[in-house]
C-alpha cells in the first residue's frame, strides 16, 4: 500500500531500525544540523528531532533518505534492494502511465490555519544549517507548486527557500526550472504567480519533485503512477491551487516577477556556499500558513557527499535519466547509473549492449540530450553489457583495460550546467563543457580481445566439493571474512 503521509513513512522507517527519536533538547540555530551531520558521517539512522529550543510539540525529520536502504523503503521496496533495481522498479512503474490527483473535501494539513497579519515565517522551527548560511532554511525536503499561466499545468518543484521575515521567504529558482519559467509567463501577464510551498508529505511526491520531468508534466500525475494510487489534494486557502490533503505543512503566498531580494550564501550539497554572498532572488510573500497537529518539518542534510541531496538525486536522475533513454526508443540500454556521491547528475555510467556501428556513442549523446542530462551531466561513461555499472570495481576495470583515450573520448562544449558546479567560474556558470568516456570494445573490431574464463564443468565439481579443499567450516569463514569487508 502507498504511504498516505509522512508519518506513514516514518514508522515505517522505525520498524526497520532505519530510525531514531532525537528526545534530548537541541537548538534549531546549528546544533540540529550538526547532529544530524555527525549522525550522517557516522551512517546513522534517519533522525526525529522531537525536542526543539523554543518549538515545543513541533518536530523536524533529517536524514530520511541519506541511505541506499532508506530509498527504498520510500518507494516501498525491501531495504536490502540494489541501487539499478529501485531504479529499474521505478521506470517500469511510471512507463506510459500517469494517474491524475483526487480533490477531497479536506484534510489534515488544515488542522490550523492561520492566514494575512497572524501569518510567522518564525514559527516553524527551521533550522540554521552551516555557520555562514544568509539565514534559517525553512524549505530543504519541499516543494513549490505553481501553476503555468498558459496550460493550468501544476508543477510541483524543490527549490530552497529561507525565511527572511515573518512574512517573506527568498526562494532560489533557478533559470530554466519549471517554476520559472511559469513565472516568466505570469510577468508578461503582469501578475503576481499564486504559489504553495509543501513540507512534508507522502515521501513518493518529495522524490517527484526533485525530479526532471518535462515541462509539460505534472509531477502529482507522475507522483500517481509511481505510487499506483493518486495523491489526494485539497484546495489553497488563498489561491486555486491545490496541495496534498496529508501534508505537514502548507506556506500559501505569491511571487511577483521581477522583484527580488538577497538571499543566501547557503552550504549546498557540492560541499561549498552557494555564491560569494547573497543573490537577489525572487521571494514568496505569504497569505496563509496551514498545518497539521504537532507538524513535522522535514529537512535535508546538505554538504559534501553522501547527504539526504546527493541519495535523493542520485536515485531520481538515474531513473529519469534512464526513462529518458527508453522513451527515446534507443535500443540495447541495459542499465543506467548516477553515482549518489555526484549527486546522481553531474555523472551517469550507462551499459549498453552494442548492436550497431556507433551505438555507444549514440546512447551517450542522447543522454546529454535528454531532458535530465541536459541539465549538469558533465561526464557520460559508457560500459559494456558485462559490467555493472553499479559496481566501481567493475567500471574500474573496463576504464583500465577497454578504454584507449583518443578513441573512446569526445568532448562537447557549451551544455546546461547548474549555477551551483563549483568547478566552474564562480560568478559565469550556466555553461559547461562535457565529457563522453567510451569504454566500450569497437562493435566494428573484427577481432576483439579474447576473454579467458574458466572451464565450467570443473569449476563446479570444485564449487561442489569445496569443504574438502579448504576444510569443513569453510561456508562460514567465508562468511565472516565477507562480514568484516562490509
Ligand atoms: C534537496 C534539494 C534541494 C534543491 N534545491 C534547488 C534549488 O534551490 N533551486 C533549484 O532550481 N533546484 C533545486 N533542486 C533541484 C530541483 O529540485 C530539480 O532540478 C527539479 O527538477 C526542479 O523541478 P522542476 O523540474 O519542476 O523545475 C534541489 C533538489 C533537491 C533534492
Amino acid at each position: 500500500m502507498p504511504y498516505s503521509d509522512l508519518r506513514e513513512f516514518i514508522d515505517r522507517l522505525e520498524a526497520n531500525g532505519q530510525l531514531h527519536r532525537v528526545t534530548k533538547q537541541v537548538d534549531w540555530n546549528l546544533e540540529l544540523a550538526h547532529v544530524a551531520k555527525v549522525n550522517e558521517q557516522r551512517g546513522g539512522p534517519a533522525l526525529l528531532f522531537e525536542s526543539i529550543k523554543d518549538y515545543p510539540g513541533q518536530s523536524v525529520l533529517t536524514s530520511a533518505f541519506t541511505s541506499k536502504e532508506r530509498v527504498a523503503l520510500g518507494l516501498e521496496m525491501p531495504p536490502e534492494t540494489r541501487f539499478l533495481e529501485i531504479a529499474r522498479s521505478w521506470v517500469g512503474r511510471i512507463a506510459d502511465k500517469r494517474i491524475e490527483p483526487v480533490e477531497v473535501a479536506t484534510g489534515p494539513c488544515k488542522d490550523h490555519v492561520v492566514t494575512g497579519e497572524d501569518v510567522d515565517l518564525f514559527s516553524l522551527p527551521a533550522p540554521w544549517f552551516y555557520p555562514n548560511d544568509g539565514g534559517r532554511y525553512v524549505g530543504t525536503a519541499c516543494f513549490l507548486i505553481s501553476r503555468s499561466p498558459d496550460n493550468g499545468r501544476m508543477n510541483l518543484g524543490t527549490y530552497r527557500v529561507m525565511i527572511i521575515d515573518e512574512h517573506r521567504a527568498g526562494i532560489q529558482l533557478i533559470k530554466g526550472k519549471d517554476s520559472e519559467i511559469d513565472l516568466r509567463g505570469y510577468a508578461e501577464r503582469g501578475e503576481a504567480m499564486p504559489v504553495a510551498l509543501v513540507i512534508g508529505g507522502d515521501p513518493v511526491l518529495f522524490l517527484c519533485s526533485s525530479t526532471m520531468f518535462p515541462l509539460t508534466e505534472s509531477e502529482y500525475e507522475v507522483a500517481g503512477a509511481l505510487r499506483g494510487k493518486p495523491v489526494d489534494v485539497v484546495r489553497a486557502e488563498t489561491s486555486d491551487l491545490l496541495v496534498p490533503a496529508s501534508a505537514e505543512i502548507v506556506i500559501e503566498g505569491f511571487i511577483k516577477p521581477g522583484e527580488t531580494l538577497p538571499e543566501g550564501p547557503f552550504g549546498e550539497y557540492t560541499g561549498y556556499y552557494s555564491g560569494v554572498g547573497t543573490d537577489p532572488r525572487d521571494f514568496i510573500t505569504v497569505t496563509a500558513i496551514t498545518h497539521r497537529e504537532h507538524p513535522i518539518l522535514w529537512s535535508t542534510t546538505v554538504g559534501k557527499p553522501v547527504t539526504d541531496t546527493h541519495m535523493i538525486m542520485g536515485i531520481n536522475r538515474t531513473a529519469s535519466l534512464w526513462n529518458d533513454l527508453q522513451n527515446m526508443k534507443i535500443p540495447g540500454v541495459m542499465g543506467v547509473y548516477g553515482p549518489p556521491a555526484a549527486a546522481g547528475r553531474m555523472l551517469a555510467i550507462i551499459q549498453v549492449k552494442q548492436m550497431y556501428h556507433g551505438h555507444s556513442t549514440q546512447v551517450g549523446l542522447a543522454a546529454f540530450a535528454s531532458v535530465t542530462g541536459n541539465y549538469g551531466l558533465k561526464t557520460v561513461i559508457l560500459v559494456d553489457e558485462d559490467i555493472d555499472p553499479e559496481n566501481m570495481d567493475a567500471v574500474m576495470y573496463a576504464l583500465a583495460f577497454r578504454y584507449q583515450p583518443d578513441r573512446g573520448t569526445q568532448i562537447l562544449e557549451r551544455g546546461r550546467s547548474t549555477p551551483l558546479d563549483p568547478s566552474l567560474p564562480i560568478t559565469d556558470r550556466y555553461m559547461t563543457s562535457r565529457v563522453l568516456i567510451d569504454t566500450c570494445i569497437p562493435y566494428e573490431w573484427e577481432h576483439k580481445p579474447i576473454p579467458i574464463a574458466l572451464d565450467d564443468a570443473l569449476e563446479q565439481r570444485i564449487i561442489d566439493d569445496w569443504d574438502s579443499y579448504l576444510g569443513a567450516g569453510a561456508a562460514a569463514r567465508e562468511d565472516a571474512l565477507a562480514r568484516s569487508r562490509s
